[in-house]
This record gives C-alpha cells, structure tokens and sequence, in this order.
C-alpha cells in the first residue's frame, strides 16, 4: 500500500514526545506515591503497560466461562418465537428459513414457529387458572432474582481481578440481562396477575447485594444460582417451559465461576477463619429456608413437593459452598440434619398426614439432559448419586 506521507518539523515532533514523556512521568509518579499513601491514585485497575487487568490474564478464566458462553449462546427469537424478541443475526434467521425448507411437510409441521396468541391458547388448553397462577408464583420468585443477579454481576465485574475473570463475568451480566428480560415476557404470557417478591426472597436477595467483594460470589453464585438451577430443572419439563431448559445450562455455567475464580485468586486466610464472615454467609443462606413455606402452595399446585425441592437445593448450596471454600459456622452434616428436623417439624403443621423422612436427600431436578447438566456441576456425579451418599450417611 502506498500513503502519501505529510511532511512534519522533525525538531517539533521529538519536543512534544519529550513532553508527553515528562507529563507521563509526573502524573503517574503522583498517581503511584497516592496509591502508596492510601490516598487514592489510579482509579482503574488497569495496566496499560502489559495491556492487562491487574491480576494478570487468567486465561482458563476466559475459555471456561467467556468463550464457552459464546458457543453456548442462545437466541429468544430462535428458541421462544413467541415472545416477541428480534434477537437473531440475518444468518441465523436464514439458517433457519434453510433447515425449514429441507424438512419434509410432517417435520416442519413439528417445529412450525408458534406465535404468540397460540403460545397463549396452549397455556390455556394445558393450565387451568390455578395452575397458572402457581407457575407464575414460582418463576416469578427467580426472575426478581434475575433482576438481582443482573445487579450484582455487574458489580462484581468492577471487583474481581484479571482479564479472564473479568471477560467471564461480563458474560454473566449479559446473560442475566437476558434471563431478567426473557423470563419477564414468560410470566407475562400467562397472563395472570405478577407477584411481588416474598418477605423472605427480599432479605435473602438485599443481603446478597450488599455483601462485601468476593463474598458476593457466594451469595449469587452458590445460594441464588443454586436456587435458579434447581428452580429451572424442576419446571423446564412442564408444558410451554422448555426454554428453562436453556436458563438452567446458564445457571449451571454460573455456579462453576467460584471455583474456576478461587483456583486462580485463592480467598484470603481470614475470610475462612473470620467468624463475622462465616456468620454473613450463614445470614444469606437462612433466608432461602424460610422461603419454603410461602411457596409450598404454589408448589402444591403442580404436584411438587416444596419440602423435596428445598431439601433439595439446600443440599446442593451446601455442597457448592464446601467446594468453594466458603466455610460456614456449623458443619455441613450438622446443618443437613437441622434442615430435615426443621422440615418435617413444618410439615407435621402444614399436612392433614405426615411421614417423617430425609428432605435432604430428595432430587427434584427432572429430565436427563437437566440432570446430566447438574452432574457435571457436582464433580462429575449425578445430583441423585449425592443425595444417596448423604442419606446413607
Ligand atoms: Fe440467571
Ligand atoms: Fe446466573
């Protein structure tokens, strides 16, 4: 290529590097000496010099959770027409047109894009009143903690350290952004009236937010994701839910970012041993217990078990919890026993008949895709596998 050069004064051009040198020099000599001082300095945790976040590249970071979120990446338009969002790049909506035409007339008739009004119709045809109501009950409890996970991702995305955490969080954001706005128009389809959130959601959900740094990891990474995930794998199986599907393989990417996150930037000594801290996570863990009473007739609505589904989760934040190192002030097995008493205390006041049993030890994740997704959450074992270990023991 050829460029036509501007001709400059050579003696011009080395003075103004000369003095941009020295203004470098001086603004980050005065930037350094705050910092060292505790008086402020460079506000972004940024190096310009190496082009890098400080806390280096941290870049297993970026391939498990930026660019697998990428490849994973999932449409509303594609994969929930009916709710109305014109998300889909002109290739894929042309993709799609392809695949269409090379079905033949049966298959196409199968996977025909069904618009809103006959999403609405099949909701109706499937649900009765009372059902839907429940359903919105419950999914409307996680989409406000959707809104909330929106939040604190973003918070977090200014908080943790590297390039790679940083490039995995900014994908969570994006996809909480998604979940908050997609599950919005799903509950709105159902056309009842939206509840708010629950006394106990509301402590649980405003606890998390205002968590202290990385301990933010633990209240919406393991206890609200945990939530999500057993939320989503217990009612994508249900008519006109099989997107949740979709949110639950998300959620499931979402609980592993601790993990990958403290393998690279460890949690400080006194965050496992300082006895506040623990108690914070136990204050942010307490309320998702009480939130079983007020959902259990919703649950009981559609034939699930509240008392099962929160035996369930807990167990399952439990176990995210000890393998992350977030250290709580009573052990894991003790915590486990206290939850089954508390249940079946509840249900003997709750049900006209009670059998005391294990709530811990239940599994209320439906479908082998939902369950194989959660087994490779729980270190390559299926989620069933571990309630039976925990029951024997
Ligand atoms: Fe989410
Ligand atoms: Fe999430």
């Amino acid at each position: 290529m050829q460029f036509s050069k501007i001709a400059l004064r050579p003696e011009t051009t080395s003075k103004v590097e000369r003095i941009e040198q020295l203004a470098n020099g001086a603004l980050r000599g005065v930037d350094g000496l705050l910092a060292r001082l505790s008086l402020g300095g460079r506000k972004a945790p940024y190096d310009d010099l190496v082009y890098e976040f400080d806390g280096g590249p941290a870049d297993s970071l970026r391939t498990k959770h930026y660019d697998k979120s990428l490849r994973l990446l999932w449409k509303a338009g594609t994969h929930a027409p009916y709710l109305g969002f014109q998300d889909e790049t002109s290739e894929e909506k042309q993709l799609r047109t392809m695949a269409m035409r090379a079905m033949t007339e049966q298959e196409r008739s199968t996977v025909q894009r069904i618009g809103s009004a006959e999403y609405k119709a099949m909701l109706n045809r499937e649900y009765t009143r009372k059902e839907k109501e429940a359903v919105v009950a419950v999914l409307s409890a996680i989409g406000h903690g959707e809104a909330y996970a929106w939040l604190v991702s973003a918070q977090l995305l200014a908080e943790v350290k590297s390039t790679g955490a940083r490039a995995a969080l900014t994908m969570q954001v994006m996809e909480e952004a998604k979940h908050f706005l997609v599950l919005r128009e799903l509950v709105r389809a159902f056309e009842v009236p939206l509840p708010r959130l629950s006394a106990p959601e509301y402590v649980m959900l405003e606890r998390v937010i205002k968590a202290k740094g990385v301990e933010k990891l633990f209240g919406m990474n393991v206890v609200v994701e945990g939530i999500a995930l057993g939320l989503f794998g217990m009612m994508s199986h249900l008519p006109g839910l099989q997107i949740l599907r979709l949110f639950h393989l998300d959620e499931s990417r979402h609980t592993g970012i601790p993990n990958n996150y403290f393998r690279e930037f460890p949690l400080a000594r006194y965050a496992h041993l300082n006895p506040k801290t623990q108690f914070d996570r136990l204050s942010m863990l307490l309320p998702a217990v009480l939130m079983i009473p007020p959902i259990e007739p919703h649950l009981a609505e559609l034939g699930i078990d509240a008392c099962d589904f929160g035996g369930s989760v807990i167990r399952k934040i439990l176990y995210l919890a000890d393998r992350n190192g977030f250290t709580l002030p009573v052990p894991n097995a003790v915590l486990l026993t206290l939850m089954d008493n508390l249940l079946n205390a509840y249900c003997k006041q709750s049900r006209p008949t009670h059998v005391p049993r294990s709530f811990v030890a239940q599994e209320t994740t439906r479908g082998e895709r939902e369950l194989s997704v959660e087994g490779e959450v729980f270190l390559g074992k299926r989620a069933a596998a571990s309630a039976e270990s925990i029951s024997a023991a």
